[in-house]
């Protein structure tokens, strides 16, 4: 019989615990009118924890659920699925849990070995449609295959065989020739001092693999490309095995390590190519988008002045800061160049959007989730939830933004009107939680006119736990 979650832990309850169950609720109760023109499938990823954990429990180790929400003709139907990673299938077999996927050391005997050897992870950070298959992605293991409409569990994915590495929660996919890009830190085994970088074409096949030293070895979450170079940031939260054999933590924020920005050209075929910026003391989860032009590439970021609740080598915390819009310029030309970071503006922002046809390309209109200050976790002493959704124009340097009020709300996903439709000429997808009525909405806006509010909700009759993030399937 399954036990009760702690009632101590936030990531265990309100808002962010989990749902015991999978569902189907067909044709929606929609407010307001779903758009004829959007015709395809909404993804959300994130942890929803299925048995009582073992010994402590952090968000990221939830096991991973996907929620779909398959919307046509003005209609939505939703589904939701426990992705079927090894450790789910066990802990499902034994009825409890017996695998702790943040401490290897706090495993069910039976089961002692299992970390270190497993190759499936949680699938339980965000989802990407590449190749004509649907990949869920943790960022320390290899992707995980779902089927696209009943997220049927198909099985780890290594692009046949190709993949020895784990693959990272944001690959990047050029709008021009389909190509996705990705990397794994880490590469070559536990807290090894390097990245792999992975390109797989249009057609699902992996192309090329590129083995890259790095400063020291660090965790990794997010990258850009451009049309013509990968650049991959170091940030200094360091992983160190020795570290944790003394008792310290295995990861930890060192900025004594510095920041070193990698740059390696799009065409390169190994190592050899990539050059090593500088760069002042900061912290990167998500990054907008990015570009290169005349020699000089421009990234955007949702920039912290240092990683937020990791432990330091003294054993304390960095405590909360929170990240705000900066634009980086990096000029090639320059032998001696630092990467430059300058605020575009002070506000909050964290899951950065774009229209993703000008991914890597010059572009105007990006989106991301912040906070209006109405919304505050119950557990946390002054911690606000994010409840507020952004726009931001490049044009003219202003934001726009929408507040749902007492409503917690996720990243917001563009979706392009039709596929010649001009920049951000479409529609922004994102699921709230009422903190009233406990419930989940899927919310659809006009994306250039967020501050209208929503021309159309569908509401469900239970709530979908708070995730990190999603993808778009057009119809096929
Ligand atoms: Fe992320």
């Amino acid at each position: 019989m399954a036990q009760a979650m702690p009632a101590d832990n936030p990531f265990l309850n309100f808002p962010w615990g989990p749902i015991q169950m999978e569902c189907e609720a067909q044709d929606l109760v929609i407010e307001g009118e779903v758009p004829k023109d959007l015709h395809g499938t909404l993804y959300r990823a994130g942890p929803n924890q299925r048995f009582r954990p073992r010994g402590d429990y952090h968000l990221f180790a939830g096991d991973g659920m996907v929620h779909a929400f398959h919307i046509a003709e003005g209609r939505v139907d939703y589904i939701n699925r426990w992705v079927r990673t090894a450790k789910f299938n066990i802990e499902d077999m034994e009825g409890r849990a017996v695998i702790n996927a943040m401490n290897p050391f706090d495993c069910d005997p039976d089961y002692a070995e299992f970390t270190l050897a497993d190759k499936e992870g949680l699938a339980n950070t965000a989802a990407v449609w590449h190749g004509g298959r649907m990949l869920v992605m943790e960022e320390g293991h290899r992707p995980y295959e779902i089927d696209p409409l009943t997220l049927d569990s198909i099985g780890s994915w290594t692009f046949r065989g190709k993949l020895h590495t784990a693959m990272t929660a944001h690959p990047k996919i050029d709008p021009a020739t389909g190509e996705m890009v990705f990397f794994a830190y880490m590469a070559t085994g536990p807290f090894s001092e390097d990245v792999m970088v992975h390109k797989v074409n249009a057609d699902g096949v992996l192309t090329q693999s590129i083995h890259i030293p790095t400063p020291y070895s660090a965790m990794v979450h997010d990258f850009v490309i451009t049309e013509n170079y990968i650049v991959i940031p170091i940030f200094p939260i360091t992983g160190s095995l020795e570290r944790a054999m003394e008792g310290g933590p295995p990861f930890a924020w060192e900025p004594s390590k510095g920041v070193h920005v990698g740059v390696l050209p799009r065409n390169a075929d190994s190592a050899e190519g990539i050059r090593w910026l500088e760069m002042d003391n900061c912290f990167v989860f998500h990054f907008m988008n990015a570009f290169d032009q005349d020699g000089v590439i421009t990234v955007d970021a949702a920039q912290f002045t240092r990683a937020p609740l990791f432990p330091t080598l003294e054993g304390e915390t960095t405590g909360e800061v929170s990240s705000q819009l900066c634009r980086w310029t990096i000029d090639l030309s320059n032998p001696d160049a630092r990467v430059e970071s300058t605020p575009l503006d002070d506000f909050e922002l964290e899951f950065p959007q774009i229209d993703l046809r000008y991914a890597g390309r010059p572009y105007r209109h990006g989106w991301y989730t912040t906070t209006d200050g109405q919304l505050k976790s119950d557990m946390e002493v002054n911690q606000n939830l994010y409840n507020t959704i952004g726009y931001w124009d490049h044009q003219s340097n202003e934001a726009l933004t929408y507040s749902c009020g007492r409503s917690m709300v996720s990243e917001a996903l563009f979706v392009p009107r039709s596929d010649d439709a001009s920049e951000g000429d479409g529609y922004l997808l994102a699921v709230t939680i009422d903190f009233d009525t406990r419930l989940s909405s899927l919310l659809i806006f006009n994306a250039l006119d967020i501050t209208a509010g929503p021309i159309a909700r569908a509401n469900l009759s239970h709530r979908v736990p708070p995730g990190f993030h999603g993808t778009w399937r057009p119809a096929q």
